[in-house]
């Protein structure tokens, strides 16, 4: 189930909304363009599923997306805790990539096939961090100031859709905020407290 916390983007940022409640949230976001959506989880997927066998999984759903929006290409992109002596250095470069606050050209759209991942998106004076989880369909429009956050330990399989191959390009706009606002791990577990 998704979980929203809004921030304010002060250097002592506050806490304005915490919620899991589904209308609230697409209501919030709503207010920032950004589409939330939420489809069936396939329920017989194996959990080593490969790319092919996924995406006949949403065929449906990512038909429709795409003959809604005009996608042009699709993949799936997924990362999951291994034993391998490099993991924990191939999980932390991983995070890294996207943890600074950057925009695309492209909107950056996400299905969550499975595990979950933070959203941030920076807009109008505050942060919306949306904590995806499998079932969730986020739509961030290309230009959106935001970031993505996987957490120390990552975990998910999602499906992205793009208009063009370069798309995901990150430019990244040199604000440090994403160092001022509660991370993966922490919203995380002041989610699970909650519950
Ligand atoms: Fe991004």
């Amino acid at each position: 189930m998704t979980y929203l916390t809004v921030y304010t983007d002060d250097e002592q940022p506050e806490t304005l909304l915490e919620s899991d409640d589904a209308a609230e949230i697409a209501a919030t976001l709503k207010e920032i363009d950004v589409v939330l959506r939420h489809w069936q989880v396939a329920g017989d997927l194996p959990e080593d599923a490969g790319q092919e066998e996924i995406l006949a999984a949403y065929r449906a759903e990512v038909d429709r997306v795409i003959a809604e929006e005009g996608y042009t290409f699709v993949d799936v992109a997924q990362l999951h805790p291994d034993d391998s002596a490099d993991w924990p250095e191939r999980a932390a470069a991983a995070r890294q990539k996207f943890l600074n606050e950057h925009t695309h050209d492209d909107d950056e759209v996400r299905y969550f096939v499975a595990g979950s991942g933070i959203f941030y998106l920076h807009v109008n004076g505050k942060v919306h961090a949306v904590l995806c989880e499998a079932g969730d369909l986020l739509s961030v429009p290309k230009n959106t100031t935001h970031w993505f956050d996987m957490g120390t330990r990552p975990d998910f399989t999602a499906i992205r859709f793009f208009h063009d191959d370069d798309g995901w390009i990150g430019d990244f706009t040199g604000d440090p905020i994403s160092q001022r606002i509660p991370d993966f791990d922490t919203i995380a577990a002041a989610r699970a407290a909650r519950n």
